[in-house]
This record gives C-alpha cells, sequence and structure tokens, in this order.
C-alpha cells in the first residue's frame, strides 16, 4: 500500500469490454470504496472498450502489446498450462508500469493472458481476478459443494459457463480470487451463488448462455467492488 497517503492503488488490466472496470469506476466515484483509486488501466487489446471507459473517466490507460498467443484461442484448465517460470518481455513491461504508478493491487478484470509465476511471484496476494465459475475455499480441487449440499464440478478456464450448461449443473456463480500460477485455482475472496432456470424446450443454448452470462456479470460487478473494499480494510493499520 503506498505510504504516502494511505490510499489503495488498483492497476487494472483488461482485454475487453471492461465492464468491471466500469463497476470499480463507478463504486469510486460513488464513495462506495473510499480510499481506493485507479492508478492504471492497461489493455493487451489497442481496441478494447474498456480503454475507451477508462479515458471517459480520465484514468491513466495504456494499451500493452502482448507477445505471447491469446488464450481465447484455447481451452485453459490448471492441467493443460505450466506457467513459465521466467517472465517475458511484455510482462517485464507491465511490471515497469506497475511500479511506476506505485500500483498496489492489480485487478484483472477480463484480462485475457495468463501470468506467469515469475511475474506473480513480485506480487504475492496482490493479484485478483474474476472467474464466472464457483471455486472452493482454497480454489484447488475439482468439486464445489453448494449452499444446498449439491456437489458439482469446478469449471475452470474460459468456457466455464458454457461447461457449466454442457453438464446441467442447476447452480453456477462468480468468485473473486487470488491468483496463484494455476489458471483460476487460487483461494476465493469472495462467492455468489447464481441459479440456472431450467428454460422451455424451445429456449436454444446459446440464448440460455447469453442469460447466464448477463446474470453471472450483474454478480460480478458487485462482488470485484465488495473484494477491493475487503481487501482495502485488511491493509489499512490496525
Ligand atoms: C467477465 O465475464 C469475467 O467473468 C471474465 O471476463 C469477463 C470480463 O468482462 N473473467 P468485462 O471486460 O469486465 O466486461
Amino acid at each position: 500500500m503506498s505510504s504516502q497517503n494511505l490510499s489503495l492503488r488498483l492497476g487494472v488490466l483488461i482485454s475487453g469490454s471492461g465492464s468491471n472496470l466500469q463497476a470499480l469506476i463507478d463504486a469510486i466515484e460513488d464513495y462506495q470504496l473510499p480510499g481506493v483509486e485507479i492508478a492504471l488501466v492497461v489493455s493487451n487489446i489497442a481496441d478494447a472498450y474498456g480503454l475507451q471507459r477508462a479515458l471517459k473517466h480520465r484514468l491513466p490507460a495504456i494499451y500493452l502489446p502482448w507477445g505471447q498467443p491469446t488464450v481465447g484461442t484455447q481451452f485453459i484448465a490448471p492441467e493443460f498450462i505450466a506457467p513459465k517460470s521466467e517472465m517475458s518481455e511484455s510482462e517485464s513491461r507491465l511490471t515497469t508500469l506497475l511500479h511506476l504508478f506505485q500500483v498496489d493491487l492489480i485487478v484483472l478484470a477480463g484480462w485475457m493472458r495468463i501470468l506467469s509465476t515469475a511475474f506473480l511471484e513480485q506480487f504475492p496476494q496482490r493479484v485478483i481476478n474474476i472467474h464466472p465459475a464457483l471455486l472452493p475455499d482454497n480454489g484447488t480441487g475439482n468439486t464445489f459443494t453448494t449452499r444446498n449440499e449439491t456437489q458439482i464440478p469446478v469449471f475452470r478456464g474460459l468456457h466455464a459457463v458454457q461447461q457449466a450448461l454442457d453438464a446441467g449443473v442447476k447452480v453456477t456463480g462468480s468468485c473473486v480470487h487470488f491468483v496463484t500460477p494455476e489458471v483460476d485455482a487460487g483461494p476465493v475472496i469472495c462467492r455468489e451463488e447464481v441459479a440456472i432456470e431450467e428454460g422451455d424446450t424451445e429456449e436454444t443454448l446459446h440464448e440460455r448462455l447469453k442469460d447466464v452470462d448477463e446474470r453471472l456479470k450483474v454478480v460480478e460487478h458487485r462482488l470485484i467492488v465488495e473484494a477491493v473494499g475487503g481487501l482495502k480494510v485488511l491493509n489499512e493499520p490496525g
């Protein structure tokens, strides 16, 4: 945490629409997150709409081209990804920027790149992510027990919502968790369950996916604000 003003300075990393970034901006502007400020927004996509949102609110915003292939083209699961032990050139640049802007907490808000172990080791317990599925408290393991004591699989990676629908589970949800080298497998900060409606037989899978996606977005916008607010309080001197 910055020593001068006891603020919590966020570095928000985005790759797309930036609706979670917007949720943070709105919460800060509505005085829901006292002492929290957005120090820097970084996008690995030049025309990500989230960059426009940042600029509209006069936040420092940077496009940082990224070397490694986009994760959008592959299924990500911890067992498939061996996090690299060395930082890429892009990660070194990102590190420099985060230090330059005195970022205390890095928020992955729809950031579609995997960060290496070497990068993450620089910021222990300082990188958080939003994941649209239910993860167990410690983030690991392959089953999650819901509030009504039903065991469901843990869905990780880019297609977690689709996987939940394909598996026919009755409940999914969203989590904010600390980022560890294994993808979508870090300790959970906050979490909320979302029921998957039965839907009528006419409904296409695409429509159901859209519906669940939309309901999850509403939840995650609330969760990211709650998680940042909680971490701010934890960081305050006692
Ligand atoms: C969200 O759906 C989040 O669950 C996932 O990426 C998406 C980002 O959306 N990690 P946005 O760019 O914040 O609108």
